[in-house]
């Protein structure tokens, strides 16, 4: 056991940040703590994304920070994890040679082996391999009411602007019996809510130990007492079947809120991205969600400027977004990744009309959503409170199933409660509530 201290940043998704608690679990099994000072830690660690060319900018230029703290203090180990470590492999070592580690999430529970070497044999060391191992992980999770829980690793999905399955690797789901334990686990220390993460929930279960499919798993965490709501991200349009809408609708504990991804209006371009729908099959999928669901919130990622994309199947974008009415939508400008089939494809869009084009997604957007979020005011939900409202310490902030976060006046004491209030004012990203009574 050591008594050391870990500087450990976070970038990209939630399956990162989650990969997070996972590192600190095994850490903190091996006597280290955490510090928010770099300039203080024995290991600096950064677990990093790679999902577009910016996220790996910003890790580049953090590694530069470390390699100066290393100057000062010659024996601070300096790690890269996550999906730049693998996209990027040696070469992270040639452009940054402070560097002594780089490890990707399949390789996350050799942890204690590889900072050994490190330590003792003074070698620099690349763990990148796609370990086919799953097992329960000691995470040392971030909140108390609210937890993240990895039902799958991977991505076997082929869509052609992506580099996840590059860097995360096979599909691989954790058993069924091994999920439900971990989140009963959870129950008894208090949490109330869990958000199942998986690069796409809605293919588990293909594993020969999978015990079931997703909505088999989703019936059996719906019957673990103690927790209240279940969420989960993210899910591909072409694998919701009607089982796990069935599962939706009648499930009493999972939101009303999918984020489902369309990434464009286009069937041409949804063709060059392999996505394996065509935009009406997406808006049949949607049509029956809301059907069998009326309340539910949908929310959506879109990526323009793809290879080839002209401006006429840029309309179609805008047009399936004013047909579909989300609540919410992600716009990225697409971005060239290495390890990626898209990377060679004709047609490449300039970066002007790619910005232009994502201006116009937003300013369309924004009208939807403002519109769309009216029709809760005067409305009562249900309402988890997580804590007091981070801009006003006076009222509390919480989130209705349909995932709004809500702030409104009340007493502490409510936290991690379920509670009944009244939406009475729409804000940019956030309700305005007067609460109700308990439930
Ligand atoms: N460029 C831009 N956006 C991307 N995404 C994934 N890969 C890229 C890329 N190369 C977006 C998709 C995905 C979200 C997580 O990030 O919309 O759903
Ligand atoms: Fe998450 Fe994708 Fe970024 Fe990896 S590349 S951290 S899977 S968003």
């Amino acid at each position: 056991m050591t008594n050391s201290l870990v500087y450990l940043k976070t970038f990209g998704c939630q399956m990162n940040e989650h990969d997070s608690e996972r590192i600190m679990g095994i850490l903190s099994e091996l006597g280290y703590t955490t510090t928010e000072h770099p300039e203080n830690a024995d290991l600096a660690l950064l677990n990093t994304c790679s999902i577009r060319e910016k996220a790996d900018q910003k890790a580049y230029s953090d590694l530069g920070r470390m390699e100066k703290l290393k100057k000062k203090n010659p024996s601070l180990i300096i790690g890269v994890a996550g999906c730049m470590a693998k996209q990027e492999g040696s070469r992270i070592f040639h452009r940054s040679p402070g560097v002594d580690l780089i490890f990707n999430s399949k390789n996350i529970w050799r942890l204690p082996l590889l900072l050994e070497a490190v330590q003792k044999r003074k070698q620099k060391i690349a763990a990148l391999e796609d370990t086919p191992y799953l097992r329960p992980y000691p995470s040392q999770r971030q909140g108390k009411i609210k937890a993240w829980v990895s039902i799958m690793e991977g991505c076997d999905k082929s869509c052609t602007y992506c580099v996840v399955p590059y860097t995360r690797g096979r599909e691989i789901s954790r058993p069924i019996q091994e999920i439900v334990t971990e989140i009963d686990g959870l129950s008894r220390s208090g949490f109330k809510e869990i958000t199942l993460l998986g690069q796409n929930v809605n293919s588990y279960g293909k594993s020969e130990n999978s015990q079931g499919d997703f909505p088999d798993l989703l019936k059996a965490l719906n019957n673990i007492e103690g927790i209240e709501r279940i969420r989960f991200i993210t899910s591909h349009p072409w694998d919701l079947s009607d089982k796990l809408i069935h599962a939706i609708a009648t499930l009493t504990k999972i939101c009303e809120h999918l984020h489902l991804p369309l990434q464009s209006g286009s069937n041409s371009i949804l063709q060059r991205m392999q996505r394996a729908y065509t935009y009406s099959e997406y808006f049949k999928k949607i049509t029956k969600l809301r059907e069998a669901i009326p309340n539910i919130s949908l929310t959506t990622d879109i990526i323009v400027g793809f290879p080839g994309e002209k401006e006429n199947d840029f309309q179609e974008t805008l047009n399936g977004l004013r047909e579909i009415q989300f609540d919410g939508v992600f716009c990225f400008t697409y971005s060239h990744r290495p390890n990626t089939p898209a990377l060679n494809f004709s047609e490449q869009i300039p970066n002007e009309i790619k910005k232009q084009r994502l201006q116009d997604v937003l300013n369309l957007q924004r009208e939807i959503t403002e519109k769309g979020h009216q029709r809760f005011v005067g409305q009562t939900h249900e309402v988890l409170v997580e804590g007091p409202s981070k801009l006003n310490l006076d009222r509390l902030s919480g989130r209705t199933r349909t995932n709004k976060v809500i702030n409104f006046k009340g007493d502490r004491s409510l936290s991690g409660r379920l509670v009944k209030v009244k939406i009475t004012n729409v804000k940019s990203y956030s309700f305005d509530g007067e609460l109700c009574d308990k439930i």
